[in-house]
């Protein structure tokens, strides 16, 4: 029976409409039942063969099928919208009532960070704390640390020269001279800043780095007191026992000179590229203070004497959070900046 055929597939076609879940599933019923050639234009190709009474009960019924399978599809589509809508307006819902988030707040470097934790230590010790020029001369950077023109000594630090003769300080070190320049002695100062060298850069070398300088001058200062100072300053920054190793350095501003490295915390003393796969990072230089550099700002080396260091203030941070490559220090990236 037509009429019966007709029932069907509405009904089939209602309730896939029902259950559709995209805008895809609704056109493939609308081909199946209403295309031209889908399942109700068929029944209409039939028509002519039916009595007339049949035909026109049989045409009535197609009729109010396609009109009802076509109303089913439009409001199915209106309803999919209508979600669709609804679930994007409450993804983007923002209260206007709120306050604004206004700018992030922002943090200091590590390098930063650390310096002020030394010169809070260094201060406490009794310690000033004092500043000098990045652009030096080259007789506070060279000359006044018992290092002449030609002294194979200016060949370890290759120099920015500037054009009106001076330099960009190659190391804190000048900080000694103009401490004893402007305090006598007894004396206790450090020194932090940044200093540069024309160094090819790899991951523990920078062209522009950091290091604190310290200097102590008074009556009868030992070896035993620089130690002191020199583990003091470790175990205040890592919070731990720290491996150290102590082995002759030579400065021609110290006599005796001494390498202080302290064993690689990026490899645990295995070798890595930071240790340059010696399992040692070389941190902190130091010795007592030749006798020259004190007669050369004023100072009588035979009531005075003292010690001094430079620490690598680069490194130590490195060391301190892992850090396994120097170039990420001052790279700008806040990613990793956001970290400290
Ligand atoms: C000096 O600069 C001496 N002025 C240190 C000193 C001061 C010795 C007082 C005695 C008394 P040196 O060139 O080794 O020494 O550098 C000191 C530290 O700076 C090194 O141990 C290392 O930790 C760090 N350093 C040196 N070169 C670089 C570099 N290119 N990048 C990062 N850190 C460096």
């Amino acid at each position: 029976m037509v009429e019966e055929r007709i029932v069907k597939i509405q009904s089939r076609a209602l309730e896939l409409i029902h259950g559709a879940n995209s805008p895809e599933d609704l056109e493939r019923v609308r081909l199946d039942t209403l295309g031209r050639k889908g399942k109700l234009a068929e029944i209409s190709k039939e028509m002519g063969k039916l009595a007339p009474e049949e035909r026109a009960r049989a045409g009535k019924l197609l009729n109010a099928a396609k009109q009802a399978i076509e109303e089913a599809i439009e409001g199915r589509k209106a309803q999919s919208g209508e979600a669709a809508l609804r679930a994007r307006l409450d993804a983007e819902w923002i209260d206007l009532t709120l306050p604004a988030p206004g700018p992030r707040a922002g943090s200091l470097h590590p390098i930063t960070q650390i310096q002020m934790e030394l010169e809070d230590l260094f201060t406490s010790l009794g310690f000033m704390v004092l500043d000098g020029p990045e652009a030096e001369t080259e007789y506070h950077n060279f000359d006044a640390l018992n290092i002449p023109a030609e002294h194979p000594a200016r060949d370890t630090q290759d120099t920015f020269w500037l054009t009106d003769g001076n330099l960009l300080r190659t190391h804190t070190s000048p900080g000694q001279v103009r401490g004893m320049e402007r305090f006598r002695p007894p004396l206790r100062m450090v020194a932090p800043g940044r200093v540069f060298r024309n160094e090819s850069v790899d991951a523990s070398h920078e062209h522009t780095f950091y290091q604190l300088e310290g200097m102590m001058i008074d009556r009868d200062v030992s070896v035993a007191h620089l130690l002191y100072f020199m583990k003091t300053l470790l175990r205040e920054i890592f919070h731990r026992d720290v491996t150290v190793r102590l082995r002759p350095g030579f400065f021609p501003f110290v006599e005796p000179g001494f390498e202080l490295d302290i064993q690689c915390f990026i490899c645990g003393g295995t070798g890595c590229a930071v240790c340059k796969h010696s399992g040692w990072v070389e941190l902190l230089p130091c010795g007592l203070v030749n006798p020259n550099v004190l007669r050369i700002s004023g100072i009588d080396p035979d009531t005075w004497n003292g010690f001094a260091f430079g620490l690598g203030l680069t490194r130590l941070v490195m060391m301190r959070y892992g850090i396994d490559d120097i170039r990420l220090l001052q790279s700008g990236d806040l990613r990793f900046l956001q970290q400290f």
